[in-house]
């Protein structure tokens, strides 16, 4: 248990420290919240939002889950996309997966991995869906990357197609949906897709098929 007491001593003090940068800055928080930003992304350890985009307190509303899969089947996703959206009406819903990610490389094994191979079949569809090309790369590690970020743009796809998102932007809702994915091995971002109401913009990468 004393190891778990390090955890009040570190936040005490990173308070007292936080409050003397900005003496206002938990005062002004406490009364709203008014982030631009939704982040959906994967609950490894490695992959904090805030920190990767050097972001504050109040600025990012947060939705985490193994390998950051959107399914319309899930209300607890749907439901921070509906608050993000029609409350906060953030500014951008941002989908980050990243290289090397657990749930993918669990995905890509014959190994039964009980309860979960349940969720990662949304990664296996995917995988079906794009055989073709993942077939063409010739490593391990570059078939991984690259479900990885078919991974996001499939995930960019789900959120676009809710009708939460569609709902919005019929509505004339200004706001975008981005697919980006984080490098654990140097720590940068790099950006795939970006979708508008009436706009998609692939980045890097040529893939086959986008928005169906
Ligand atoms: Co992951």
């Amino acid at each position: 248990m004393d190891d778990f007491k390090k955890i009040f001593e570190k936040n005490k003090a990173w308070a007292a420290s936080t409050t003397a940068a900005n003496p206002n800055f938990f005062e002004s928080l406490a009364h709203q919240q008014n982030p631009e930003h939704l982040w959906i992304g994967c609950s490894d350890s490695r992959v904090p939002a805030n920190q990767i985009m050097d972001l504050p307190p109040g600025e990012v509303f947060v939705h985490r889950n193994i390998a950051n899969i959107v399914v319309p089947s899930d209300l607890n996703c749907l439901s921070v996309l509906q608050y993000a959206i029609e409350v906060l009406k953030v500014r951008h819903v941002i989908v980050c997966g990243h290289y090397g990610c657990g749930g993918i490389e669990a995905s890509m094994s014959e190994r039964k991995n009980g309860m979960i191979d349940n969720w990662l079949r949304h990664i296996r569809t995917t995988a079906r869906i794009y055989r073709d090309l993942i077939e063409k790369a010739t490593t391990h590690e570059a078939k991984s990357d690259l479900l990885c970020e078919l991974n996001v743009i499939e995930q960019v796809h789900n959120v676009c197609a809710t009708t939460i998102v569609q709902d919005a932007w019929d509505a004339g809702q200004k706001f975008s949906v981005h697919g980006i994915i984080y490098s654990v091995r140097n720590g940068l971002l790099k950006d795939l897709i970006h979708c508008e109401a009436d706009k998609v913009e692939i980045k890097g990468e040529d893939y086959p098929t986008v928005l169906r």
